[in-house]
């Protein structure tokens, strides 16, 4: 590899990246090169300290792309954070480690993605995962329970449980609170049902108490010992380049294939590494399609209006975003208590406990589009919601102190507004917020307002039912006189107020969907690009659905079982 030729060449040294890089190259005869546009934050306090979630938003680390605005949310655009740097978005993210419904993940193989279902996935879960148990006394005063059989020991990534967590009372508190509500306690978020309420790991090291990030599981420990492994840092990737008869699309029988990556070096410097086997896009879900778009494969119109010529033509290349809306809500605290316990309790409540068993749901309406195939999706998503095997959460809410108040942070966890991104020109930097038409449609559709308003209401009367009421003061976001209680006037004054005042929720899938090519699909289930013969995408791209986990504990599993699937088909 050191004439710039490799085997494999990973763009994007992030939480997808490094495992793959990491997994390819534990056979020396594979050489495996990463590029990675940002540069190392081994050092950076900012990344390692972990309660400091929100000190990296807006330094040179956070790519804070900008969407379109929103038409169907107030109209401002939006900021989407994303890492740069090696580890990606795991350097900055919020550490949750949970994963996802059982049943969603079985629906990826409903969906035609032979062989990804819970049960294949599982074991890749528990390889990228080596739980930390606290001793008993913390385990005890946490009230941190979970079932060993579904985590693993022995793998790269360490996970815990954050030392916020103090001996206090809140714990049990909120567990008799929402008990009273309906939402049980979940002794374990991490083996396949998420609905209830429970105290949820972490990605830490907490012999070190520092965050543990993608680079530190999956690069740092091997960066000395993999002399097959290359990472070139503060380097963009620009596009992919082509054997010479794919460039001429057309050629018959031979797909396209990719045998390089065109970069820019640090110094500004324009040069072609070279890969004699395959080319693995793990930049991200706001990048890994723009970079398809820019090397020719995507919808030809939109490719011929930025001046770029098509090599593969696949429409859906960019489509099928879909992230969630963040809201919080802030009560007083009754000025007796004084306990600060941090960052572990949350609720996932289902539809039935956010609505009410009797009310019927309005259902989704799909007037936006009336594709049949886009009609399936939803009825699939509509069965997780309201089926009665498994009904998933439809909300996240967490609780915690901050600045004097009781916030509570929540999101929609399955929302069916779709949006897209694409690239706007041939030459733009793919790493610079103007780099694209970004717009993820917050709101499209009416049931992600239903779902919002619902969970706003639902942490309404979290906040009024005991005992957690004894601690809690009034209303002081939005407050009842923004947003009156009644039900005349509740829906559409929260509605409205909720969509001045949301962000996102920094969960953007979908984008290089993992889905059969008739509908829609732009990676099959071995993650390889229609049309292509060589190029795959692992990141969070290609789930074709929303988790209502948090994302990277689900990319570690899927990126994990992405490199067996390399290494098998490379034999
Ligand atoms: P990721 O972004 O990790 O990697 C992409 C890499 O590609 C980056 O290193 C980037 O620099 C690089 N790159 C981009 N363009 C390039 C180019 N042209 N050339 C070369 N390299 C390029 N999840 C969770 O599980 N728990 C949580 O608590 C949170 N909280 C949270 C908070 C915030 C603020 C954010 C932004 C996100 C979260 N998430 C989260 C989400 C989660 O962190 C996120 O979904 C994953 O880290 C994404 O992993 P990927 O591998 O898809 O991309």
């Amino acid at each position: 590899g050191t004439d710039g030729t490799y085997d494999y060449i990973v763009v994007g040294g992030g939480t997808s990246g490094l495992v793959v890089a990491k997994r390819l190259s534990e056979d020396p005869k594979v050489s495996v090169l990463v590029v990675e546009a940002g540069g190392s934050l081994e050092n950076n306090a900012n990344v390692t300290n972990p309660l400091g979630y929100g000190l990296a938003f807006g330094t040179d680390i956070d790519y804070a792309y900008q969407t379109v605005e929103q038409e169907f949310a107030g109209g401002k655009p939006q900021t989407l954070r994303a890492g740069k740097g090696l580890g990606g978005t795991s350097t900055i993210n919020g550490l949750a480690y949970t994963r996802a419904e059982s049943n969603q993940i079985d629906m990826w193989e409903k969906l035609g993605n032979e062989g990804w279902n819970w049960n294949n996935l599982l074991p890749y879960y528990t390889k990228s995962e080596r739980l930390e148990v606290p001793n008993p006394q913390r385990l005890e005063s946490g009230k941190m329970t979970f079932d060993a059989a579904v985590h693993g020991k022995e793998g790269p990534l360490k996970t815990g449980w954050l030392f916020g967590i103090t001996n206090s009372t809140l714990g049990a508190t909120l567990n008799t609170t929402f008990a009273s509500m309906g939402v049980e306690w979940n002794p374990e978020v991490n083996g396949g049902k998420m609905a209830g309420y429970t105290v949820y790991p972490s990605t830490v090291d907490q012999d070190l108490n520092i965050r543990e990030d993608a680079a530190r599981a999956y690069y740092f420990p091997i960066r000395d010992s993999a002399k097959n492994l290359k990472v070139m840092l503060n380097t963009e990737a620009r596009r992919l380049t082509w054997k010479a008869a794919a460039a001429a699309n057309g050629t018959k029988g031979a797909l396209p294939t990719a045998d390089g990556v065109e970069v820019t070096t640090q110094d500004g410097k324009t040069m072609v590494m070279k890969a004699n086997k395959e080319v693995i896009l793990s930049a991200g879900a706001l990048v890994s399609p723009l970079l398809l778009e820019k090397s020719g494969v995507g919808n030809k119109a939109i490719l011929a209006a930025a001046g770029i010529q098509s090599v593969v033509d696949l429409p859906t290349v960019g489509e099928n975003l879909q992230d969630q809306a963040n809201n919080g809500l802030k009560f007083g605290i009754a000025n007796n208590f004084t306990e600060t316990d941090k960052n572990a309790y949350v609720a996932y409540p289902t539809a039935e406990q956010v609505f009410g068993k009797d009310k019927q749901v309005a259902s989704v309406n799909g007037n936006v589009t009336k594709a049949a195939d886009l009609e399936k999706f939803f009825t699939m998503q509509y069965d997780l919601i309201f089926g009665a095997d498994q009904p998933n959460p439809i909300a996240e809410v967490l609780l915690y102190q901050q600045d004097g108040v009781w916030d509570s942070e929540y999101w929609g966890l399955l929302p069916f507004s779709r949006g897209n991104l694409h690239v706007t020109a041939a030459n733009t930097s793919t790493t610079k917020a103007t780099g694209a038409k970004i717009n993820p449609n917050f709101f499209m559709l009416d049931w992600d307002t239903t779902q919002q308003v619902g969970a706003a209401n639902f942490i309404r009367r979290m906040y009024g039912t005991a005992p957690f009421k004894d601690v809690v003061g009034p209303e002081d976001t939005p407050s009842t006189k923004t947003v009156p209680a009644d039900a005349d006037n509740n829906e559409k004054a929260m509605g409205d107020w909720l969509k001045q005042n949301y962000r996102s929720n920094f969960h953007p899938v979908g984008t290089a969907a993992m889905m059969p090519r008739e509908v829609g699909g732009v990676v099959d289930s071995s993650l390889k690009v229609y049309g292509t013969a060589n190029v795959r995408v692992v990141d969070a791209s290609v789930l074709p659905f929303q988790v209502c986990g948090h994302l990277v504990s689900t990319l570690y599993a899927v990126s994990e079982r992405a490199s067996d699937l390399i290494k098998a088909s490379a034999k």
